[in-house]
């Protein structure tokens, strides 16, 4: 079984024994997904399929749609300010290419960082993907279905607007939406058989194996109970500006 390497003991071990601790015939099992990055995920992608049966069911369900949303948006705001503070690999600098990170990548071979972290590729999906959520957020938040339900900013905007942002959450906004994920999961079979690279099982446990060594993200007692810290802090902000 190849040992993880944690932030503690990759700095606490003399690099020697780390060495021999951690490579194994496959590679390096190094920590990549902290575990509020993964938490993250699972409970954003269970939003998701809560959202789209809510939304489809419409009626008493939109009660719940609208609570799930919130509770994204709250998600969303979470991952942004845990892409400043959190592990190495989910920090924004650690992943966001420059438009000449993306034209080396492209042109390949990848570096280990780009091979650790979000490929420059797989960044930019995910990215899209978070601000179509946002969108999806803000113009829920906005709209009225013109049956009776309105989102708690509605009494801000005018009608048109109103109608306007729901036409735009229905019509747009969902079907990007679900473009999006299914290039992601097919990015994610894609990696599996062709390269033959398990990456969601770094998403479950936290660790990839890597054919060279990288700095391991921090994933201690201490950076969870910050995160849950920031959760609740979101939870708050989002809870009192759309009143659930
Ligand atoms: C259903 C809606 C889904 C959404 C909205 C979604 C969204 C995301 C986001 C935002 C990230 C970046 C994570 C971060 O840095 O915080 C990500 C990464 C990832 N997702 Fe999903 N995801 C979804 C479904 C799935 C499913 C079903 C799978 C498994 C088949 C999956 C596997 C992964 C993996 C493995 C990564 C890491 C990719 C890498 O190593 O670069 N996701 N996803
Ligand atoms: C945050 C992510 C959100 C996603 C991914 C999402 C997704 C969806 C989907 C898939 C539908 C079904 C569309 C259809 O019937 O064709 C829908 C409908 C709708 N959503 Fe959302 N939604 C989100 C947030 C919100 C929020 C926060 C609100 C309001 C507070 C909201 C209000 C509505 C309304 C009014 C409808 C139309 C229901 C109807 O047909 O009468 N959504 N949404």
């Amino acid at each position: 079984m190849p040992t993880a390497v944690t932030e503690a003991s990759f700095s606490t071990l003399a690099p020697a024994r780390v060495q021999r601790a951690a490579v194994v015939e496959a590679g390096v099992r190094v920590r990549i997904w902290d575990l509020p990055t993964r938490v993250f995920h699972w409970s954003l992608a269970a939003s998701l399929v809560g959202l789209t049966a809510t939304g489809y069911a419409g009626g008493a369900w939109m009660a719940w749609h609208a609570r799930i949303g919130s509770l994204l948006l709250a998600l969303l705001l979470f991952r942004v300010v845990w892409g400043f503070i959190g592990g190495r690999w989910s920090r924004f600098v650690n992943f966001v290419p420059t438009p000449g990170a993306l034209k080396r990548y492209l042109r390949g071979p990848a570096t280990p960082e780009q091979d650790a972290g979000h490929s420059p590729l797989g960044a930019l999906s995910i990215l899209a993907m978070m601000a179509v959520l946002l969108g999806q957020a803000v113009t829920g938040l906005l709209g009225d279905d013109g049956g009776g339900f309105t989102g708690p900013w509605n009494e801000l905007v005018s009608s048109a607007t109103g109608f306007a942002a729901t036409a735009l959450h229905k019509q747009v906004g969902q079907w990007l939406l679900f473009a999006l994920v299914l290039l992601h999961v097919l990015a994610i079979v894609f990696y599996r058989v062709v390269r033959r690279r398990k990456l969601v099982r770094a998403m479950l446990d936290g660790d990839k194996l890597l054919p060279r060594r990288v700095p391991p993200a921090r994933d201690d007692a201490r950076s969870r109970a910050l995160a849950t810290a920031v959760l609740l802090a979101c939870l708050c902000v989002v809870g009192f500006v759309t009143g659930f």
